[in-house]
C-alpha cells in the first residue's frame, strides 16, 4: 500500500484505515460478535492497513478493549488512534449525551484528558497510543483553553505515552488555534461523497499546514457500499436511521447512482465499496479514509480498495454524478 504522512509526526499510516465504531456495539449499532471484530482487525491489518481508529465513547470503552485483545500479540503492526474529550465518569463540563443510564459530557480540562489516558491504555493493553485525538472540540464550546489543554497533550508525548497528537470534528479556524498552541498532526472529519462540507475550508487548511486529514463514515454507515437496497429492512434505533440520505426517496437516488456505475466495477474487477474507497482516498488532501468494519469480508474488501488506481475520467465522472445527488 503506498502509505501517507500523519502531519508532521514521522508515522505512515495506510490510506485505507480501519474504523471501529461498530465493534462497540451498543444501542447505535446493535450486536455484535466480539471474536469476529477481532478476526475483521487481524484481516486488516494482514494486508495492508495500518491505522485502526478507535474511541473510549465507541460504546463505553468496548470497542477500545477489543482492538486492545486484537492487537496485544501485534501492537506493532498497527499505529493506533484513540480520543479524549467524552467522559462519562466525570461532572465537569456540559452534557453531550445520554445512553444506558450515563452521562456522556464534554471535557478537556487536563487532568481529564490525563486520566482518560489512562483508562484507554489499559483497555486497550499497551503502553503507548500512537495518535491521541481530541474528539469534539467544536460543539458544545470547550470551557478549557486550547492552550491548556494541548499543554497537557505535549506532555504527554514528552512523556512517550502519545506519538501524534489530533483533532476530530474541528474548523479551520479551530486548527489554526490548536497548530498555534502545540504540534497538531491530524484532524479526522466526516467526508463521504454526499457529504463534501471538508473540501471547503479544512481539507485546503489540512493540506497547507501539512495537517494529516482522516475521513470517516465514507460509506455513509453502509448505503455506499450498495449493499443497502430499498427493501433493506433498519433498525430505527440504529445511527444510520438518523442518516437523512436513508430517508426513501434519498436513498433511491443513491442506489441508482452506485448502480450505473457497474461498468466501472466491471472494468476494474472491483465493488462498489472499492470504488467508492478508492474515489475518496483519491481526493486531494485526503490522507486516510476510515473505513469501518467488524466482519472479515468487508474489512478484507475495504483494505483490497487501496490496490484500486481509478483513471482521471473515472474520478471525474463519479465526481460529477455525486455533485449532481448532493
Ligand atoms: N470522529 C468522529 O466523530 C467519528 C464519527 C463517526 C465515525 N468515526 C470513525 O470513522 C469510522 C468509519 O465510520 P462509520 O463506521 O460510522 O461508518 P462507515 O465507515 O461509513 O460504514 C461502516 C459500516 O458500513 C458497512 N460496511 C463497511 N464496509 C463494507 C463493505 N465492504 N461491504 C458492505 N458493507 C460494509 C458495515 O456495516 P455492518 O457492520 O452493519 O455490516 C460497517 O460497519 C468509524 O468506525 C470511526 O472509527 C469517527
Amino acid at each position: 500500500m503506498d502509505m501517507r504522512e500523519l502531519g508532521h509526526s514521522g508515522i505512515k499510516v495506510s490510506p485505507i484505515a480501519l474504523g471501529t465504531w461498530a465493534v462497540g456495539g451498543g444501542p447505535w449499532w446493535g450486536a455484535t460478535d466480539d471474536d469476529a471484530s477481532v478476526a475483521a482487525i487481524h484481516a486488516a491489518l494482514d494486508n495492508g492497513v495500518n491505522l485502526v481508529d478507535t474511541a473510549p465513547t465507541y460504546y463505553f470503552g468496548h470497542s477500545e478493549e477489543v482492538v486492545g485483545r486484537a492487537l496485544e500479540d501485534r501492537r506493532d503492526k498497527a499505529v493506533l488512534a484513540t480520543k479524549c474529550g467524552l467522559p462519562w465518569d466525570g461532572d465537569r463540563g456540559p452534557v453531550w449525551y445520554e445512553q444506558d443510564g450515563k452521562t456522556v459530557r464534554s471535557c478537556v480540562e487536563p487532568a481529564s484528558i490525563r486520566r482518560e489516558l489512562e483508562q484507554s491504555l489499559r483497555r486497550l493493553r499497551t503502553d503507548y497510543v500512537d495518535l491521541y485525538q481530541i474528539h469534539l472540540p467544536a460543539q458544545p464550546p470547550l470551557l478549557t483553553p486550547v492552550a491548556d489543554t494541548m499543554g497537557e497533550l505535549m506532555k504527554m508525548k514528552a512523556e512517550g505515552k502519545i506519538r501524534a497528537i489530533g483533532v476530530s470534528n474541528e474548523t479551520a479556524a479551530g486548527l489554526a488555534e490548536w497548530s498555534a498552541a502545540g504540534a497538531l498532526d491530524s484532524c479526522q472529519n466526516k467526508y463521504s461523497m454526499l457529504v463534501r462540507d471538508a473540501e471547503k475550508e479544512v481539507l485546503p487548511a489540512c493540506a497547507a499546514n501539512g495537517i494529516a486529514f482522516l475521513g470517516y463514515q465514507p460509506f455513509e454507515q453502509g448505503l455506499l457500499t450498495g449493499k443497502i437496497r430499498m427493501d433493506t429492512p433498519l433498525d430505527p434505533s440504529h445511527f444510520r436511521s438518523t442518516i437523512p440520505w436513508y430517508k426513501p426517496e434519498n436513498r433511491a437516488r443513491v442506489i441508482a447512482m452506485l448502480d450505473g456505475w457497474a461498468d466501472l466495477a466491471e472494468k476494474h474487477r472491483c465493488t462498489t465499496a472499492q470504488l467508492v474507497a478508492a474515489w475518496t482516498a483519491a481526493q486531494p488532501g485526503m490522507t486516510a479514509v476510515l473505513c469501518g468494519a467488524r466482519r472479515v469480508k468487508n474489512a478484507l474488501e475495504n483494505a483490497g480498495a487501496a490496490a484500486l488506481v481509478l483513471d482521471a475520467s473515472d474520478l471525474a465522472r463519479m465526481r460529477a454524478d455525486v455533485e449532481s445527488l448532493s
